[in-house]
C-alpha cells in the first residue's frame, strides 16, 4: 500500500519566506517546501496540503491570518483563478525585485557576476500574440467558454476581461465565445492561436476533427464581423484554410514579412523593439552576421543595414516565408537548419564577425559550445528562460568570452517569465 504522509485534508498554518521561480510563495512544511500561489513573503496562512511538486507539495491557501509587504490589488477580476497571470498580487516594487531576483540566482548558480543584470526594462502589457482553450460542454443547459486555462483545474475561465491581451484581441475572444457552439460538436474542445500581424488578426484552430460546414459558415461570418485577416483550421490530419481576406503579413525593420499561421512572433511589441534595439546595440557594425533560431527575421532585417546577414531557422514554413520576404534583396541569405541536432560548427561560423542566437526555452547548449570553440569576436543572445541561459553563458565564458552585459524584459508581464538579451565579447 502506498504511504501517505499527511492527510489531503488537513489544514496546516505557514508563514511565507520567500517567492520561488515560478512566482508562488514557498512554506516548509515538516522540512519539505509547500508552494502557495498568490502569496507574499510574510504572510501567515491556513492551506490544505495538495499533490506532490518540487520535492515538496503544491498548497492551497484556505485563509490569510496576517498579510506579509508587497501585497497590491490584483487589477484583473479573473486573477487567481485563471492561470494567465500569476504575479498581480505584488506591488510594483516587489514584482520587479522578483523579476531581477530570478535572473541573478539562475547566474548565480553557475557562477556568474550577477552586478552584470540591468535595470528591467518595462513595457505595457499588450500581448499580440494568445492561444487560449475553447470547450462546448455536453450539456446545452452549460455555457461554451474562450479562454485560459484556469490554474487549479484543466477547465477554462471564461475570458471576460484581461489585462494582459491587445484589447483587439479581447474583443475577438468575446465574438468567438457568441459563434462557439457553432464551431464544435457537443463535449469538443479546441485551441486558438490569435496573432495580431501588421496586416491583421491571424487566427488558427487547432482541433482533434475538421470543422463541420456550420462551422465554416460561422467562421466565414467571424471573419468579416471582426476583420480578421486569415482563419486556418489544423487538425492531425491536415491544415484548412477557411477564410483568408488579406494577405497576413508581420513588418519587420520595415519588410513585410508573409505570416504564416500560428508563426512565431515576439510577444510584444514594444518587447520587440528593445530586443532589437539590444541586439543592434551589442552587435554593432562590421563583418557579416550569422542569425541563428532566426524565425521570420526580427533580428535579421534590422541588421542587414549594418552589413550582411545569414539567418539560420529550424521551422520550414519559417524559413519559406523569410525566403519569400528576402528574394531580391541584398544581403540576406536564408539556411534551413536544425541548431540543436545539427549546430553550425566553429569551421562554418568562421565567415562571420558576430552571432546573435535566440533560441525556444531549451536555450542552445551544443551551439553555445561550438560558439565557445570558434573565432566569433560578439555573440549577442536572447533568451526567454534565465535558467538555461545561464547554462549556455556559462558555456561562452568557459570557452574564453566576456559577458558584458544582460539585459532584462518583461515582455511577459504578471507571469514568472521574463525575456533577455545579453551581450557576450572576446
Ligand atoms: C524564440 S523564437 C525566436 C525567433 C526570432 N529570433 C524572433 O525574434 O522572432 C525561436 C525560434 O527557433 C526556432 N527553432 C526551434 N527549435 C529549433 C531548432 N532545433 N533548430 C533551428 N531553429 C529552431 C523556432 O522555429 C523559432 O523560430
Amino acid at each position: 500500500m502506498q504511504r501517505r504522509d499527511h492527510d489531503p485534508h488537513e489544514f496546516v498554518e505557514l508563514v511565507v519566506e520567500r517567492l520561488g521561480a515560478r512566482g508562488d510563495g514557498i512554506a516548509h512544511y515538516k522540512d519539505e517546501p509547500v508552494f502557495l500561489p498568490f502569496t507574499v513573503p510574510g504572510d501567515r496562512v491556513r492551506a490544505r496540503l495538495g499533490a506532490r511538486r518540487g520535492g515538496g507539495r503544491e498548497g492551497r491557501v484556505i485563509e490569510w491570518l496576517d498579510y506579509g509587504k508587497g501585497r497590491a490589488d490584483p487589477p484583473c477580476p479573473h486573477f487567481g483563478r485563471c492561470g494567465g497571470c500569476a504575479m498581480q498580487h505584488l506591488d510594483q516594487a516587489s514584482y520587479r525585485a522578483f523579476k531581477l531576483v530570478a535572473l541573478r540566482t539562475a547566474l548565480e548558480r553557475v557562477g556568474i557576476d550577477p552586478g552584470l543584470v540591468q535595470p528591467l526594462r518595462v513595457v505595457p502589457p499588450a500581448r499580440r500574440r494568445a492561444r487560449l482553450g475553447l470547450t462546448r460542454p455536453r450539456d446545452p443547459e452549460l455555457r461554451t467558454r474562450v479562454g485560459f486555462r484556469e490554474r487549479f483545474r484543466r477547465d477554462l475561465v471564461d475570458l471576460r476581461e484581461c489585462l494582459v491581451l491587445e484589447p483587439g484581441l479581447l474583443h475577438i475572444v468575446g465574438e468567438l465565445r457568441l459563434v462557439a457552439q457553432e464551431l464544435l460538436p457537443p463535449g469538443g474542445a479546441a485551441e486558438v492561436t490569435l496573432t495580431r500581424t501588421d496586416s491583421g488578426v491571424d487566427t488558427l484552430f487547432e482541433a482533434e476533427g475538421r470543422p463541420e460546414l456550420s462551422a465554416l459558415a460561422a467562421l466565414a461570418g467571424l471573419a468579416v464581423k471582426c476583420d480578421l485577416a486569415r482563419i486556418a483550421w489544423r487538425s492531425p490530419a491536415e491544415e484548412i484554410l477557411i477564410v483568408e481576406r488579406r494577405p497576413a503579413r508581420v513588418v519587420l525593420s520595415g519588410v513585410a514579412v508573409p505570416y504564416p499561421p500560428g508563426g512565431f512572433v515576439q510577444a510584444s511589441e514594444a518587447a520587440e523593439k528593445i530586443l532589437v534595439e539590444e541586439v543592434l546595440a551589442g552587435i554593432g557594425r562590421g563583418g557579416p552576421v550569422v542569425d541563428l533560431y532566426a524565425g521570420l527575421g526580427t533580428f535579421a532585417f534590422a541588421l542587414v543595414a549594418g552589413g550582411p546577414v545569414h539567418a539560420v531557422e529550424g521551422d520550414e514554413r519559417a524559413v519559406t516565408a523569410l525566403a519569400r520576404a528576402v528574394a531580391g534583396r541584398p544581403g540576406i541569405t536564408v539556411e534551413r537548419r536544425d541548431l540543436a541536432r545539427n549546430p553550425l560548427p566553429p569551421e562554418a561560423l568562421a565567415a562571420y564577425a558576430a552571432a546573435v542566437f535566440d533560441p525556444p526555452r531549451a536555450g542552445a547548449l551544443r551551439q553555445a559550445a561550438a560558439f565557445a570553440d570558434s573565432t566569433l569576436g560578439t555573440v549577442v543572445a536572447v533568451s526567454c528562460n534565465p535558467a538555461t541561459f545561464a547554462r549556455d553563458a556559462a558555456r561562452l565564458i568557459a570557452g574564453g568570452f566576456c559577458l558584458e552585459r544582460v539585459t532584462p524584459v518583461d515582455q511577459f508581464v504578471w507571469t514568472p517569465h521574463l525575456e533577455l538579451a545579453a551581450v557576450f565579447r572576446r
